[in-house]
């Protein structure tokens, strides 16, 4: 049996696998750049997250309909329920979509069609974190908040992801600043690839609640400090670090030192179908790379559902 665990970094994008990508090809008529499934998987041999993020939009290319979104959070939830995964909070990227000409209702719709029924289907509870692309403008931002007002009962909160360095939180201060006005929970992508300067910007300036990767903070001890005395959690992410050349090895992955030094982390898949495993095999990876014990293994299942945007009082947040 599996620990049961929430996961909190989770593209849903990210989880498209090869044979679902050539069968929405093939209902929408779509031409991938690729021969099968095989010379697509060869082409997952990233040296960088800008790598990554080439082949993780151009495949989007595929997603064009309610059903295709419904059939890929499906896939997911099936495979998450089956490592453990009781509740997803899950990102999805809005303006990779209305960029190829996808309305945001198309796509929020589509996912709803799954995750409004996961808790029956799936036994999974969900929720959605609409992220901005941090390399497209600050107003490209606001304006998908501004389109994405019909559909807030459904969009638990907003997030920060793609290309990070060049692109420091700042940049969407005033789009944080409406999204929490407007009710919003607030989460970013911070010192993946970029600084720890990001970190400490992505708390101050937007309000995170939550830090998404976070690993590069333990080069900064004071912000260690910080994230550990104000319970801040990471979502880490081993083998998208590995695969993203975040980390040289998953042995030398920095999770141990960041539980010893008191850090609330969380253990996640970031992109499952790209990296190599799902939430399940990421726990799986670090247990066997990591030497973490038992009682690691349960502390950070405990972790992903103390920072989960679930319910739950302060009592249980604070043990
Ligand atoms: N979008 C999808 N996966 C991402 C990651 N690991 N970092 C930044 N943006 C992403
Ligand atoms: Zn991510």
């Amino acid at each position: 049996m599996p620990l049961p665990k929430a996961e909190l970094h989770l593209h849903i994008e990210g989880t498209l696998e090869p044979e679902l990508a050539f069968e929405l090809a093939a209902r929408n008529g779509v031409k991938l750049p690729y021969a099968d499934t095989g010379e697509l998987r060869a082409a997952y041999a990233f040296q960088d997250l800008q790598s990554f993020l080439n082949l993780y939009y151009e495949l989007m290319a595929v997603l064009r309909t309610e059903r295709d979104f419904e059939d890929l959070a499906n896939a997911y939830l099936a495979r998450a329920a089956a490592q453990g995964v009781r509740h997803a909070e899950i990102f999805f990227d809005p303006q990779a979509h209305t960029a190829r000409g996808v309305d945001l209702g198309t796509v929020v719709e589509g996912l709803w069609r799954a995750l409004g029924h996961s808790e029956q289907n799936h036994g999974v509870s969900t929720q959605l974190i609409m992220c901005f692309l941090r390399d497209e403008s600050a107003e490209s931002a606001m304006e998908t908040l501004e389109a994405a007002r019909p559909y807030l009962d459904r969009i638990t909160g907003v997030g920060l992801d793609s290309a990070e360095v060049g692109h420091p939180p700042v940049k969407f201060r005033e789009v944080y600043e409406a999204a929490a006005a407007l009710g919003l929970r607030r989460v970013a992508h911070a010192g993946e690839e970029g600084p720890p300067e990001y970190i400490t910007e992505a708390l101050d300036v937007l309000g995170v609640e939550r830090v998404d990767h976070g690993l590069r903070c333990m080069e900064d001890p004071a912000l260690v400090e910080r994230l550990v005395r104000e319970r801040i959690p990471l979502t880490l992410c081993p083998l998208s670090n590995v695969r993203l050349r975040a980390v040289d090895t998953l042995e030398a992955h920095p999770l141990p030192a960041m539980l010893d030094a008191g850090l609330l982390c969380t253990v996640n898949s970031d992109d499952p179908a790209y990296f190599g495993g799902y939430a399940g095999d990421n726990f799986d990876a670090v247990r066997a790379s990591l030497g973490l014990g038992e009682e690691r293994l349960r502390e950070l299942a405990r972790n992903s559902f103390l920072a989960s945007f679930l319910e739950h009082d302060e009592e249980r947040r604070a043990r």
